[in-house]
């Protein structure tokens, strides 16, 4: 596949497939710098990510998230993890891509329901009340075309956070 260690690996996917807590584990596997893309987003803004929403809206957290790509990709040998929707822009997407291997986590709807049930924390989600599952489905459905983009899939829905971990650094043939 060609990958060369001064790549960074970027997962992207939707919220709650565990983006963050499993860059956190790749990146002390392979003793690599780890970047929360969220993290970075909220301590440059000084505010907590449903804060920006409500208080400037989501074409202000774009703007935002757009900003933090920037200067990320221009990082090297890093583990990035992005936000659900980062790559649903074009320019995201290719900064991203260009910076290193893209891997996009899956995880079924309805476990996505239930890891994102907690209120306040993922405005996009909140308010959707019963129809909570039918909006990550919709959402899912848009947002496929950016995130088959991704070097590689991998359904982290029935798979421990370890082998998830050692399943992308197989698949890289990446140092453990
Ligand atoms: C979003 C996902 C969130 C965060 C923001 C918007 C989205 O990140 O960036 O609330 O549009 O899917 P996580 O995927 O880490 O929850």
């Amino acid at each position: 596949m060609g990958f060369d260690m001064k790549d960074n690996i970027v997962l992207i996917g939707f919220m709650g497939v565990g983006k963050t807590s499993l860059g956190k584990l790749l990146a002390s596997k392979l003793g690599r710098p780890f970047v929360d893309l969220d993290e970075k987003i909220e301590r440059d803004a000084n505010m907590k990510i449903p804060e920006i929403f409500a208080n400037h809206g989501e074409k202000y957290f774009r703007e935002l998230e757009s900003a933090a790509v920037r200067e990320i990709a221009s990082r090297r040998n890093i583990v990035i993890a992005t936000g659900g929707g980062t790559v649903k822009d074009a320019e995201n997407l290719r900064l991203l891509k260009e910076c290193g291997f893209m891997v996009c986590l899956t995880t079924a709807p309805e476990e996505i329901f239930r890891r994102t049930e907690r209120k306040g924390e993922r405005p996009v989600l909140d308010g959707g009340g019963a129809e909570r599952l039918e909006t990550i489905k919709k959402l899912l459905a848009e947002r496929q075309p950016f995130y088959s983009q991704a070097d590689f899939e991998i359904d982290t829905t029935d798979w421990s956070p370890l082998q998830i971990v050692n399943e992308i650094c197989d698949r890289f043939k990446l140092q453990r």
